[in-house]
């Protein structure tokens, strides 16, 4: 079976601390007009669209969620763009200055989250336990998450890259007894297939121009879709959807698309803040699934 049959081809922008709401509301109004034309391309993109091969989404700060939700329904409907939070704490609710809430996205009508970036994982602190809690608390509560991976890059010139990315997931997905016992939830393998998408970002791939080589890309896709595999069952490994995230632009998309069947899409930082380049994102993914 083919890998689009599976998965959806999922484009993932990331904001980061960029754009707030003047920005948000000219980036949907842009991104509707480009998408909305009738050139050939245009046309098998919103194709893909609807038939769910070809997923749009875009993560924006918290402060701009709900204008990001109205600026793409008012103006890029036809993309039925998802918007994700780039963040959760992993607790339902109280004494927690400056954190959100699972229920406090929902009721405005966020549904998936980013979690484990490295940026959170290096600037902030938040360890693979930290992660894991985030991951099953906001999975039970109903939120759809992708979850972050990959490794340094002492730890790849250390021939550690497949460790690392293993430690990562059993850690996130496979948490001790112990730690299942405190966050009071196991997630069935339905819950997982329906819910979880996988980003592997080698940090020294983010922000700084340098994109994986699609073999090596190839490669940790391999690893990750196996260990996967080792975990949840080949079943469930096989519906979860692996982005490549690291320097990916309209140019070199369509290289790592090609490179594995295993790259389901991409999470995209710098080259998803134009709406333009956003757009280029996307028409390289719909040719993609053109052939
Ligand atoms: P980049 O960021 O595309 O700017 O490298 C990717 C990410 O951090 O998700």
């Amino acid at each position: 079976m083919s890998r689009s049959s599976l998965r959806p081809l999922r484009i993932v922008g990331n904001w980061k601390m960029n754009h707030g709401t003047q920005a948000t509301e000219a980036f949907f109004s842009t991104l509707g007009t480009l998408i909305s034309s009738t050139q050939p391309e245009t046309a098998a993109l919103l194709s893909s669209v609807r038939q769910g091969t070809l997923q749009a989404a875009v993560a924006p700060s918290f402060v701009v969620l709900s204008d990001a939700l109205r600026a793409s329904h008012s103006h890029a409907a036809h993309l039925g763009v998802t918007l994700l939070s780039q963040n959760v704490n992993a607790e339902k609710s109280g004494a927690f200055t400056g954190e959100v809430s699972v229920s406090q996205l929902k009721e405005i009508g966020i549904t998936e989250t980013l979690i484990g970036h490295s940026e959170r994982r290096q600037l902030f602190g938040e360890t693979d336990a930290i992660l894991s809690k985030k991951l099953h608390s906001a999975l039970s509560q109903g939120m759809k998450v992708l979850f972050c991976v990959g490794e340094t890059l002492a730890e790849r010139q250390e021939g550690q890259t497949r460790e690392v990315l293993r430690r990562q997931l059993r850690s996130a997905l496979a948490p001790t007894e112990e730690a299942l016992k405190s966050l009071q939830v196991t997630l069935s393998q339905a819950t997982l297939t329906l819910a979880l998408s996988i980003a592997y970002e080698p940090v020294w791939a983010i922000g700084t121009g340098v994109v994986a080589k699609p073999e090596q890309a190839a490669e940790a896709h391999t690893w990750i879709r196996a260990e996967l595999s080792e975990i949840l069952g080949g079943t469930v490994a096989n519906r979860i959807s692996l982005l490549y995230g690291g320097s990916v632009t309209p140019e070199n998309l369509s290289g790592l698309l090609t490179a594995s069947p295993d790259i389901d899409g991409a999470l995209v930082g710098g080259a998803s803040l134009k709406p333009e380049s956003f757009a280029a994102l996307l028409t390289t993914a719909a040719t993609h699934l053109l052939r």
